[in-house]
């Protein structure tokens, strides 16, 4: 992992809660919110005991699980992350600084009892960890769901490649990433798609998950969902996400 880790910032933070617990912009639907969603319609049908939200940030999505899940780990690599979603499950709220123009900031709070996971929350459990380097504690779910980290992750095959020990069999992992893939990030060699080939040919992330996956796990669906982010009053990051959700065979 490289030594800076942009998450651990409060501007990260701040802009994370504004993201995961703040208005929806231009239409488009609370990204943390559909994922959870998504995740809880494709798992209908098995049992939905235990879910593991990896790359959980401020928990939002951790939370949304509590109301179909007994239990959920969210799992996030920043610290800082972690210790905001536990400041909301045990003070029941939070208050983040929101950008304007320049140094201007506006003063926010999230209220807990504002959201219908207000009484489930308490079944979600937080803890700094990498997703790369998981603790064998976390196994036997029934759900994995891991938004926008797979082209943040230092080596995503890692990850990809080991999941499957986790998951039950017949479980979902739902994948979902604009697979913007940055040097910053993921050095080059481990980048999973967005590259030609030694033949010159075209590698799409998703062919690049087929390949990792494929052994233990059949692809049932792929859909775009967009997302905004808010940076500024006047700046907004507006990005497609593919989703893919797999099952465990
Ligand atoms: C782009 S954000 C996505 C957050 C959230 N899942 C969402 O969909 O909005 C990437 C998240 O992955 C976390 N992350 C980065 N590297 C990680 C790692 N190795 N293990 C676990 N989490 C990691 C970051 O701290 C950040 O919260």
């Amino acid at each position: 992992m490289k030594e800076t880790n942009i998450y651990e910032t409060d501007e990260l933070v701040s802009q994370y809660c504004d993201f995961q617990y703040g208005d929806d912009y231009f239409g488009v639907e609370n990204f943390a919110l559909t994922c959870a969603q998504k995740s809880i319609g494709y798992s209908k049908g098995t049992q939905q005991k235990k879910a593991l939200d990896l790359g959980c940030a401020t928990g939002r999505a951790s939370f949304e699980l509590t109301q179909s899940f007994d239990r959920v780990d969210g799992v996030d690599y920043s610290q800082a992350f972690i210790d905001a979603a536990e400041e909301l499950q045990k003070n029941g709220q939070i208050r983040y600084a929101q950008n304007g123009e320049g140094d201007l900031k506006k003063q926010l709070l999230i209220d807990m009892t504002m959201y219908s996971f207000r009484d489930s929350c308490v079944k979600a459990q937080f803890f700094q960890g990498d997703a790369c380097a998981l603790d064998p504690e976390f196994k036997d779910y029934d759900l994995i769901m891991a938004t926008n980290l797979i082209d943040r992750l230092y080596q995503p095959q890692l990850f990809l490649t080991s999941i499957h020990e986790r998951i039950n069999h017949g479980g979902v992992l739902l994948l979902t990433s604009p697979y913007t893939w940055r040097e910053e990030y993921t050095a080059k060699e481990f980048w999973i798609g967005g590259y030609k080939d030694e033949n010159g040919n075209e590698v799409s992330t998703l062919e690049g998950l087929k390949k990792l996956l494929d052994e233990n796990f059949e692809l049932i669906a792929t859909e775009d969902i967009p997302f905004v982010i808010r940076e500024t009053s006047r700046k907004f990051q507006h990005t497609i996400s593919q989703m893919s959700v797999w099952r465990k065979r």
